[in-house]
């Protein structure tokens, strides 16, 4: 199957994606396409190193490159900035220079992570992502936002800082967890519905294919998917504007999440927050029903909430009014006017949110 290529065009700092299935053998010659053939350190962790270790170090050494290899221990809660410190140290034992290339093996964490190290080692080293989950290579990986866990601070601590390039592989999606591909779906299915409602569509009658894993459509929906969050970063790269549409389902979300200790996990309480924008939108008279019946309908198809699970609404709202997402009791939410087409509004009462998220249970 070919490979496609997406080009992020953020002026100095462009990068290509590709998308394709077995391409992470192709890497070593990738890299010396760029002329990042010096050195490589691969960040991963125990589980994807296992899988995909021996395939990704036999294309680099085929390449002439040295390879380093640094593990950090699988799980969110190793995003942190004592996991970064490690790894400057074992990047400066390691003898990485300026022109060593950080190789990021792994999902999102992993991305997040060795991202941070390598805009922050020696004030910025070559990145190079090689996303290994669908939430990964639709969302993660696209859009140079790395970060770092600090006490309370999600993601707060971090840098824009853009790869030299990114190779999704979807081959790789096969050994994935089936919660966190269902999960990643969630993220697939926002991009049909904030931006293209052909690619919705395509959603909708690909399912059965997309679940099976057949290559075809995975390829499809992880190219759609990063061409779509492409084109939103290259006119907004630093998040002060239009960026904001991906936050759809998210403000819901992760109050959601947080309410729930976590026990919701991400793509499912984006799932409710996605079902709770749509029908947010049906009662203010912004969206016809129809739309709203068939985001629920594919969500529910997927696997994905559409309904709250015994969470108190007050306790969601309280969330949201603690990551000040409400001033003067309206809320800051993006909603949708179809499939395909979002905005974003500082104008909702919360009443109608607590009213909706009531009517979810
Ligand atoms: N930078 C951004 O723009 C951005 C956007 C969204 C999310 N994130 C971050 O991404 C993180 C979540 O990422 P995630 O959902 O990929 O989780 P993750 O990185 O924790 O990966 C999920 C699990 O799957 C395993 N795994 C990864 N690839 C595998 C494969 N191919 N086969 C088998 N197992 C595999 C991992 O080891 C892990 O146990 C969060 O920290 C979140 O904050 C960042």
């Amino acid at each position: 199957m070919p490979t496609r290529k997406i080009e992020v065009r953020l002026g100095q700092n462009s990068y290509d994606i590709h998308v394709g299935s077995g391409i992470l053998g192709e890497t070593g010659q990738m890299l010396q396409e760029l002329g990042l053939s010096n050195k490589a350190v691969v960040v991963s962790n125990p589980t994807v190193w296992g899988l995909y270790g021996a395939r990704l170090q036999a294309s680099l050494t085929a390449a002439g490159l040295t390879v380093v290899i640094l593990e950090v221990p699988d799980g969110e809660q190793y995003k942190t900035l004592e996991s970064a410190g490690k790894l400057y140290g074992q990047l400066a034992e390691s003898g990485a220079e300026r022109s060593t290339a950080i190789l990021a093996l792994g999902g999102g964490v992993i991305g997040d992570l060795a991202g941070f190290v390598a805009a922050t080692y020696m004030r910025g080293i070559p990145l190079v992502q090689l996303p290994k989950t669908l939430l990964a290579q639709c969302d993660s990986s696209i859009g140079g936002k790395t970060a770092v866990d600090h006490g309370n601070l999600k993601n707060e601590i971090g840098a824009f800082y853009q790869p030299k390039i990114t190779i999704a592989d979807i081959s790789v999606l096969r050994t994935l967890p089936q919660a966190e591909l269902t999960g990643g779906l969630a993220e697939v299915i926002k991009y049909g519905v904030i931006r293209d409602e052909p690619f919705f569509t395509y959603l909708e009658t690909h399912l059965d294919q997309i679940k099976a894993l057949d290559e075809k459509a995975l390829e499809t929906i992880v190219a759609r998917s990063a061409v779509i969050k492409a084109e939103i970063v290259a006119c907004d790269e630093r998040d002060m504007g239009l960026r904001n549409i991906l936050n759809f389902g998210h403000t819901v979300g992760h109050a959601v999440e947080s309410v729930s200790n976590f026990q919701v996990a991400h793509g499912q309480a984006v799932s409710i927050g996605m079902v709770a924008a749509a029908k947010i939108a049906v009662k203010l008279d912004i969206m016809p029903s129809e739309h709203a019946v068939r985001l629920i309908k594919i969500l529910a198809k997927t696997g994905l909430l559409t309904t709250l699970p015994p969470l108190e609404v007050k306790d969601i709202i309280s969330k949201m009014r603690f990551d000040k997402k409400v001033m003067h009791g309206k809320i800051r939410l993006v909603l949708p006017r179809s499939i395909g087409q979002v905005f974003i509004t500082d104008d909702v009462d919360t009443a109608i949110v607590e009213q909706v998220l009531g009517e979810m249970k």
